[in-house]
């Protein structure tokens, strides 16, 4: 037997799914408007757009420079950082986005033990960042600076600073860099200063920064980022400005993390930032975002929510305090508006906030925000919400149904891309259901991630088996009140991985059956666990049995014997091409010996290990005839039957094969 290596513990056991795709996958999952992230959805600038199509025409696509490409290095220096004296060779670092060097920042500086400063609430990159440097992160309230100055000792390596503030909108004043400077004097602390909001300061305000300040200059480190800036996040564009002798180490790290990132980027916004354009775009920054803060807050004005106005950035809180709900948390609330309400914010519970709030981005087109505002404005109060009834004790009894109506979505699957496959089935599903109806929705094997053995790409599950994806199905399921089938590669909380067939019902359960029979012959059998339970699912009055792909191959495991035979067996593949005239006689073959209804739904198109699937997805009836085809042209399509049950039993009570069938177990 081989032997299989042992996991070790994890590098960052405090770390899930962040709150921002929790919250964006159920905003997606029931087409809520989403003012959680805090991605803008205004333009990015046209003139900036087309110097990066231009960039690509005029060749710029191979590596930029390591440090960043230097014309926008220089502006970096001499322009957004004027008077500070930056060197643009041996000072600004280009990469991407600020959050790679940031980490590449604290990488550099961190020691095992040091100690890291940050204010609570805050954005959530820093601390994981110093956990995984063996940092000991040291956690003050924001709003209590006599707590930062007291957290402040000789093992201090980095404070952390975040002007203006996400999530709060905080902006630091003179007087309170006065006082830090004092209190840093003489100590190896570093102000890791992140100002990707930099410009953005409301209500007439001074934007002091520590990279100005005679004595923090030479202790500071500057995060920046072009994608904030200029509504262009997914360029993923950020600098770091440091002093030399810091700089030479963190370009170590960024060296063999990044190298460099995004060539003719770099060279757009080279291009363009010496422009009057930009320089209108970067002044009109601040008075654009306070306007929309204002639209925002005055369309909330004489409601239950309070607040103070975001002093800078993009973000505003408001308090729910009164909106909350009997036993609710902001995270409870957050998740209920999402589901009943159709706006998802963020609870700021998770930036470790302990007042009820939830953050709302207003880097919104006004007619955004203006929607926002009619949707929180239609919330009642919690007195006057109905509070609702305690779940029943007994399950709600499910209706028995003579006929199922059974979609399945041959598609193409994005390689090892769950958020865009989740977003793109559900897309699909709210189109096709709003067409049709259905009561049972089939998806292919792996769909998040398509068939990789690369198990660093399995979804991490939670302690209750839950994760992600298994979330967002109980929401489809329940949106559309459907139950909804998939194979999703998981890791379990003892770290082994699984491939793992979830079929959610409309009534809020979860079955699960692991994929006994492994593909070995792709490796999977190495990278992934075989399950060893037959699953069958009674779900309104039908009996369901799962399988996965491979499977197919073994009809031991599939035969339908005893007094109560299943009625439908479901097959999710990734079957490829060479080997379709197996899978389609093979799924009749099912369909024939177990006397039952059969789905069997491939996917479509070619994968990241270059296989391709014709799809071929079939409906088979009891006797073996086909009842709709996914045609094998590789293409995508949407395959529909409806089983009847009151069929299939005068089909077995008139052939009663199923009685002389042979018994097989599982060893
Ligand atoms: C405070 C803060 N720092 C850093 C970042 C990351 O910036 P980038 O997208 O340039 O990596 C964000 C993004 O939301 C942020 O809010």
């Amino acid at each position: 037997m081989s032997h299989k290596p042992s996991l070790p513990p994890s590098k960052m056991p405090h770390v899930s799914t962040t709150i921002f795709t929790e919250m964006t996958a159920l905003a997606q999952a029931h087409g809520a408007l989403n003012v959680a992230q805090g991605f803008p959805d205004l333009a990015t600038p046209k003139a900036l757009r087309q110097a990066a199509a231009a960039a690509m025409e005029d060749g710029h696509n191979q590596y930029a420079p390591m440090p960043g490409n230097h014309a926008l290095r220089s502006w970096i220096a001499k322009v957004h950082h004027a008077g500070a004296g930056y060197c643009p060779d041996k000072e600004i670092t280009v990469g991407a986005g600020a959050s790679s060097v940031l980490y590449a920042a604290m990488t550099a500086l961190l020691q095992p033990g040091d100690e890291v400063v940050m204010q609570e609430p805050g954005y959530d990159l820093y601390a994981p960042v110093a956990e995984l440097n063996f940092a000991k992160v040291v956690r003050v309230p924001l709003e209590d600076e006599h707590a930062l100055h007291q957290a402040v000792g000789a093992r201090t390596r980095i404070v952390v600073l975040n002007s203006p503030h996400n999530p709060t909108g905080d902006v630091l004043t003179a007087t309170q860099l006065d006082r830090l400077a004092n209190t840093l004097e003489g100590t190896n602390a570093w102000v890791l200063s992140d100002e990707v909001y930099g410009p953005m300061v409301h209500d007439g305000r001074e934007a002091p920064v520590p990279w100005r300040h005679p004595k923090l200059r030479d202790r500071t480190l500057v995060a920046g980022s072009f994608g904030k800036l200029f509504h262009a996040t997914g360029w993923k564009i950020g600098w770091m400005a440091a002093p030399a002798k810091l700089t030479r180490e963190l370009r170590k790290v960024h060296q063999y993390d990044v190298f460099s990132t995004g060539a003719p980027f770099q060279e757009a916004l080279a291009r363009y930032l010496v422009t009057e354009d930009a320089r209108i775009h970067l002044n009109e920054l601040g008075p654009i975002y306070q306007a929309k803060r204002d639209r925002l807050l005055q369309g909330l004005e004489g409601t239950a929510f309070t607040w103070r106005p975001a002093e800078g950035g993009y973000f505003q809180v408001l308090n729910v305090a009164s909106y909350l709900l009997p036993a609710e948390t902001d995270r409870d609330l957050a998740m209920r508006w999402t589901r009943e309400h159709g706006i998802a914010t963020i609870p700021m519970g998770a930036f470790g906030q302990v007042e009820p709030s939830v953050r709302v981005c207003f880097a919104k087109e006004d007619h955004t925000i203006d929607a926002a505002v009619a949707k929180f404005r239609a919330i009642p109060t919690s007195s006057a919400t109905p509070v609702a009834k305690p779940p029943p004790s007994q399950p709600p009894s499910v209706p028995i149904q003579d006929s199922l109506r059974v979609v399945a979505l041959q598609a193409d699957l994005h390689w090892q891309d769950p958020e865009t496959n989740r977003a793109s089935f559900a897309a699909e599903l709210d189109a096709l259901l709003a067409e049709e109806p259905a009561d049972l929705v089939l998806l292919p094997e792996m769909f998040t991630t398509g068939f990789s053995m690369d198990t660093r790409q399995a979804e991490s599950l939670d302690a209750d088996g839950g994760g992600v994806t298994r979330g967002w199905m109980q929401d489809v399921a329940q949106r559309h009140g459907v139950a909804l089938g998939g194979t999703v590669a998981v890791r379990d909380n003892a770290g082994e991985a699984w491939n793992r067939f979830w079929l959610a019902t409309p009534e809020g359960e979860v079955h699960a059956y692991n994929k006994r029979h492994l593909f070995h012959l792709a490796g999977e059998g190495k990278h992934y666990q075989a399950g060893s339970e037959r699953v069958e699912v009674h779900w309104r009055g039908w009996r369901l049995l799962l399988q996965t792909c491979y499977d197919l191959r073994f009809p031991g495991f599939a035969r339908n014997h005893g007094p109560e035979p299943y009625d439908a067996v479901l097959y999710l593949a990734n079957w490829p091409s060479p080997r379709s005239d197996a899978w389609r006689i093979l799924l009749q073959a099912r369909a024939i010996e177990n006397q039952c209804f059969v789905a069997g739904v491939n996917r479509s198109g070619t994968d990241g290990s270059g296989h391709q699937y014709a799809g071929d997805s079939l409906f088979v009836d009891m006797a073996g005839h086909i009842l709709a085809d996914g045609g094998g042209t590789g293409s995508p399509a949407v395959v529909r039957a409806t089983w009847n049950k009151a069929e299939l039993t005068a089909f077995r009570n008139s052939l009663p094969f199923l009685q002389d069938a042979d018994r097989f177990g599982i060893r």
